[in-house]
Parts: structure tokens; C-alpha cells; sequence
């Protein structure tokens, strides 16, 4: 449990963040030229990419959902996996096809079957129960493997993962897949930019985005097997886009808790000031609607830390959000998505079609192959 006055301002640690990331493009191996692709991201490292870099998550996204083969050797298969990925963002993969691959990004998660067939005890052991206003195939719920590959260039994702299954064989078989987008950004403070959903409101404003904050509630300090990894959440969420834009605007931003074109919190200051639950009106109502998202899934509210929010964008076969979220403890998501069952406004206008979390992996290199200290 936290309390507020635990938490440091997030204008203080966006600061810091925008100075760390400053610096880190200082030592960025391939800048981004006028006319070149952008800037690539390390595949290799304590944590994998596409989790916190790159920064600003890519345009385009393709998760793919997979189940392994009884009696495969996990460790080789994900072994391969990661050179294969290293091979990839390197750009000397033939399967690569001649394709940039510029900031590509593949982040490895597995399921919790795996996980807990090494140790039921671990993080990532645990599935994820069954929520309300759920409609899930069977097929689309859970899954042993998540390829989640992210780019700027759409047409390099099926590339990719095309590559991946193959190298994989017919070790895995693919469950389900999903592919999303993320339109333009709007910038949150220095550093930080945050795309719209389709519901037109700003989206990933709040998160672990400072290092202190990455430490302490998205990376998994351990134990040892899953040390630099984090588990993540993925929900298809099919949203009722007719319904929410037939509301005025007032009532759009009520179940929010935030205006829409600025995405300022409904308590006052910029779209980068802390949301304050307490603030009410001179009659006494709550500034924040008492069934608003933003106070319905803060983190105090519900008592667990911060989750980072890297969700897509879809409209296939209806608008809606892939919603992905990183943390180092499952009950971060479990927690908060019970806390909105209990009222919260924007939960009726979801149907969530998929549902899976994994560990994702500890990060790799050459010396450590891909999840080598969990598979052996
Ligand atoms: C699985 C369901 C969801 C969970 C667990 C969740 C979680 C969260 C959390 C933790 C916050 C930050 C609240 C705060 O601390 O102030 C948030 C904010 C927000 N969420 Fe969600 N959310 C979910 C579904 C959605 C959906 C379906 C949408 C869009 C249609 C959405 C859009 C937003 C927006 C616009 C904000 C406010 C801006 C921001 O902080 O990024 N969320 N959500």
C-alpha cells in the first residue's frame, strides 16, 4: 500500500527523464537523418526493448500469440529466438527481405503455463482471472508465447514475425494475433508524448516514465530467473465508439476525468499536473466524477504501484484499443481492473475479445542467450 505523499511529483520526475533521455541520445549508435529511417534500438541489454524504448513507442504494432508444442526444449527455442531477433534489428537477416529494419523492436514474453512449470512460486507463474464485460474465444485467452513487434514501418511486422515463426517451426502454433496503431502524439512534458485513442482522449499520460519509478514498480528486481524482466497484460478491448461519441462533450470528459483537447485531469493545471481526487466544486461535488477512469485506475485509489501503458489502436473488425501494460506485479493490473469494475463509467463502452499476460523476458546478448536464466 502507498500513500500519496510517498509519490514525488510527476513534473519533478519528467524532468529528470527528459535530462536521462537527452543523454542517452547522445550515445544513440544510428541517429535519425532527414530521409533515413529512425533511430535504431538496442535488441540487447538488462531489459529487452520495446518496453521503455524506444521512448516514444513506434507508429505500428503486430503482437502474436502462440502456444509451444509439449515436449519442446523451451530454452534452445527461445535461444534462437533471440539471435534470430538480434539478426533482425541488425538488418543481416536474409528473412528480412531487403527491409529496413530501422527502430524495430521484438519483445519475447511467455506464458504462464511455462512459468510455472518452472517454478509456480515466480512472477508470470499466475494467469489472469476472468472479468466482466468480457466475450473471449477460448483461442484468444491466454497463450505460452508473445512476439510482440513493434516498428515504424507497418509492412516490416509480418515480415518479422513471419521470420520468427519459421525459425520456430512447428514448435509453436499460433493462438491468436493482433495488429495496432498509434496516431499522432501530443507532447506531455518535456520528453514525454502521449498518442490518442479513438475515443479522441490523450492516452499513456500516467506511468512509470522516470528510472526511480521503472525500479521500484515496472522491472523485476527479482528473483534471479526473472531479474530485468516485468510481467505484462494484454486485453483486446472492442470499444462502443458510436455510443461514446453520440455523448456531448462534458459527458465524454466526465468518464475520463479529463478534458479532451488538452487532457488536462477535470481538477485543474496542464495535462501534465498530478489529478487531485479530493478537489471538489463550491457545492461539494467531486471535480473528478466519482465513476471517472482517471480515479477509478489511479494507483493510490487502488493501492498498487505504477503500470506503463503502451497500447494500440485497431479497427478490425471494430474501433478499439489493444491495451498493454508492463508492471512487476500482476496484482498492479488484477487490483485496478477490479477497482473500475466497481463503477467505472468507461468500462460499459469495452467488450474485451483477448485476454493474456506473460513474463516478458530478462534481457539478452550474445554471452546471455534469450531466456537462458529461466529455460536452461
Ligand atoms: C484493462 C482496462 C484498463 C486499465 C487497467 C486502465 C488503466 C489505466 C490507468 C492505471 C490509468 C492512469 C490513471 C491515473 O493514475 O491517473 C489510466 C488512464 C487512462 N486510460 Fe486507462 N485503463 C484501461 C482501459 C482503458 C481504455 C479502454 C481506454 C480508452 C478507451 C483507456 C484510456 C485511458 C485514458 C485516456 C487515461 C487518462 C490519461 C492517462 O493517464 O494516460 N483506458 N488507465
Amino acid at each position: 500500500m502507498r500513500r500519496a505523499d510517498d509519490l514525488p511529483s510527476r513534473r519533478t520526475f519528467l524532468g529528470a527523464t527528459a535530462l536521462a533521455a537527452g543523454l542517452a541520445a547522445a550515445c544513440e549508435p544510428r541517429a535519425a537523418q532527414p530521409g533515413a529511417g529512425a533511430a535504431a534500438v538496442p535488441a540487447t541489454g538488462t531489459h529487452q526493448a520495446g518496453v521503455t524504448l524506444p521512448r516514444e513507442a513506434q507508429r505500428n504494432l503486430l503482437a502474436v500469440v502462440a502456444d509451444v508444442a509439449d515436449g519442446t526444449a523451451v530454452g534452445p527455442l527461445l535461444a534462437e529466438l533471440g539471435e534470430a531477433i538480434r539478426a533482425l534489428t541488425a538488418g543481416t537477416d536474409a528473412r528480412l527481405l531487403g527491409l529496413r529494419p530501422d527502430d524495430l523492436t521484438v519483445t519475447v514474453g511467455v506464458g504462464p503455463r511455462l512459468v510455472s512449470a518452472v517454478d509456480p512460486a515466480l512472477p508470470g507463474a499466475t494467469d489472469l482471472p476472468p472479468f466482466r464485460h468480457e466475450r473471449i474465444d477460448p483461442r484468444a485467452r491466454g497463450g505460452d508465447l508473445l512476439l510482440q513487434v513493434c516498428a515504424g514501418d507497418p509492412v516490416a511486422l509480418s515480415v518479422v514475425a513471419a521470420a520468427l515463426l519459421g525459425r520456430a517451426g512447428d514448435r509453436v502454433r499460433e493462438r491468436w494475433r493482433q495488429s495496432g496503431r498509434r496516431g499522432a502524439t501530443v507532447p506531455v512534458d518535456r520528453g514525454l508524448t502521449a498518442p490518442r485513442n479513438v475515443f479522441g482522449f490523450v492516452d499513456g499520460v500516467v506511468g512509470p516514465h522516470a528510472e526511480e519509478q521503472q525500479r521500484r514498480d515496472l522491472w523485476l528486481a527479482g528473483p534471479a530467473p526473472v531479474a530485468g524482466g516485468a510481467v505484462a497484460v494484454l486485453r483486446r478491448m472492442e470499444l462502443d465508439l458510436a455510443r461514446f461519441a453520440a455523448l456531448p462533450r462534458a459527458d465524454q470528459e466526465a468518464v475520463f476525468g479529463r478534458r479532451r483537447d488538452d487532457g488536462a485531469p477535470l481538477s485543474g493545471g496542464d495535462i501534465a499536473t498530478d489529478p487531485d481526487l479530493g478537489a471538489k466544486t463550491p457545492d461539494g461535488r467531486y471535480l473528478i466524477p466519482a465513476g471517472a477512469h482517471l480515479r477509478r485506475a489511479h494507483s493510490t485509489a487502488a493501492g498498487v504501484g505504477l503500470m506503463l501503458r503502451r497500447s494500440y489502436s485497431f479497427d478490425d473488425p471494430a474501433p478499439g484499443l489493444l491495451f498493454i501494460a508492463f508492471q512487476n506485479d500482476l496484482a498492479t493490473f488484477t487490483k485496478t481492473l477490479t477497482r473500475m469494475e466497481n463503477g467505472d463509467a468507461l468500462l460499459p463502452f469495452t467488450t474485451t475479445t483477448a485476454s493474456a499476460t506473460f513474463l516478458v523476458l530478462p534481457g539478452f546478448d550474445e554471452r546471455r542467450p534469450l531466456g537462458a536464466t529461466l529455460f536452461h
